[in-house]
């Protein structure tokens, strides 16, 4: 097997549990793409990584000992993975997250009997047999979808694309999260097909939702939050830009059997604003907004649109109401954001309580030195 040797800074990252080496820390390293053992500069053993030669992240730990990489290999950390998800009450979930599960730039979702793989570095690209076969024999799936069309692969020197690797994957999957069915959208939808980093939020969004009051989801997408608040509500005001998410999001509604949906296809911004000028007012409301921050230097204005967004929900809920809030930019880290809603909450004039605090679901886990697997977070908070 080819070798790479990097420099002590590099070998360091290691030891202090950070799968990633920069191209920068690498001394040598082959000029294919694929699994290599790694030396330090004096010679020393130190793992097995996935090289990805036209990448600012060189290599990326996969195997510490000198154990082959091979189909029993991937079957055993698919394996891994899968098991540590006993006991999710869904049938949409994060089966493998990348670093967070010990498998750097891979992804796969399950939805239903059918699975969405994502390759995300040239190194893993060069493993795509073995992986697909675990993901085969481990999941079982009947199809095996590869959502490749991710923008990362280009920095990789890979190109970005959907295909079918195995078997058929329908374009659209009945699934169930918690009392709720929805369909996700293997092939076109948002992420894999849905986000399934909100299962649980979602599902407490709907246990805390007031029984028979108005609820509204900003940024609803197919309505994943206000099929859930449709439970207790007593209406659901659900609104979203992208016309088709909100077209499935109305089919979503009718396999629940719910009809106290309304879908409006809305800026989020221009309607809150105007919902403020019309004083109309909500028992519950969600916000959970695209990233806004998708570079460092996006930061100073996302916060400012968080801030907005955040203060009138705030505005808008009745006495007692809840706001459940969230942000998914990994650059705006969670003190940064419970920050912004303090002076959201301050400017405001309600007096907002922090009843949870909210982070993505346990099938996406964050590897605690790597911060880029820790991306999602959130509160609860009522107007008191
Ligand atoms: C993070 S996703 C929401 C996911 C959804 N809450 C769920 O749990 O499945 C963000 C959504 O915001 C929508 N969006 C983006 N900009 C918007 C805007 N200005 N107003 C309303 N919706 C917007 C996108 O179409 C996308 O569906």
């Amino acid at each position: 097997m080819s070798e790479a040797r990097v420099s002590p800074r590099g070998a360091e990252r290691w030891v202090r549990g950070h799968p990633w080496i920069y191209r920068s820390d690498v001394i040598e390293a082959p000029e294919a793409p694929g699994v290599v053992r790694v030396r330090d500069s004096r010679g020393k053993f130190l793992g097995q990584a996935l090289l990805s030669p036209r990448s600012e992240i060189r290599l990326r730990l996969l195997e510490r000992t000198e154990r082959a990489v091979d189909a029993g290999w991937w079957q055993a950390a698919i394996e891994g993975a899968l098991v540590r998800r006993r006991g999710i009450d869904a049938t949409a979930y994060r089966v493998v997250h990348g670093e967070g599960d010990a498998l750097p730039s891979l992804v796969v979702d399950r939805y239903d009997r059918w699975a969405v793989v994502q390759l995300l570095s040239a190194g893993l690209e060069t493993m795509r047999e073995q992986v697909l076969d675990a993901v085969q024999s481990v999941v079982g799936p009947e199809g095996i979808l590869l959502r490749n069309d991710v923008p990362i692969r280009r920095r990789e020197g890979l190109d970005e694309r959907v295909e079918l690797a195995r078997g058929t994957v329908p374009e659209r999957v009945e699934v169930r999260e918690g009392g709720v069915k929805y369909h996700a959208a293997p092939w076109t939808g948002q992420k894999t097909g849905a986000f399934v980093d909100q299962r649980p939020s979602r599902v407490l969004a709907g246990e805390l939702a007031t029984p028979g009051g108005r609820a509204l989801d900003c940024f609803a997408y197919h309505g994943s939050f206000a099929l859930h608040l449709a439970r207790r509500a007593g209406e659901v005001v659900a609104l979203d830009v992208s016309a088709d998410a909100l077209a499935r999001g109305a089919e979503n509604a009718a396999l629940n059997g719910f009809t106290n949906i309304a879908w409006r296809e809305a800026d989020a911004f221009e309607a809150l604003r105007a919902f403020e000028r019309g004083r109309e007012r909500f028992d519950t409301i969600v916000l959970d907004p695209p990233a806004f921050a998708k570079s460092r230097s996006a930061v100073p204005q996302a916060l400012r649109g968080y801030r907005e967004i955040n203060l009138r929900a705030m505005r808008l809920l009745n006495p007692g109401g809840t706001l459940v809030t969230a942000s998914c930019s990994f650059h705006v880290g969670r003190e940064p954001f419970m920050a912004m809603l303090s002076e959201a909450a301050g400017d405001s004039g309600r007096r907002m309580v922090v009843r949870r605090l909210l982070g993505q679901g346990e099938d996406h886990p964050e590897l605690l030195t790597v911060p880029e697997t820790g991306y999602l977070k959130g509160a609860v908070l009522t107007a008191v």
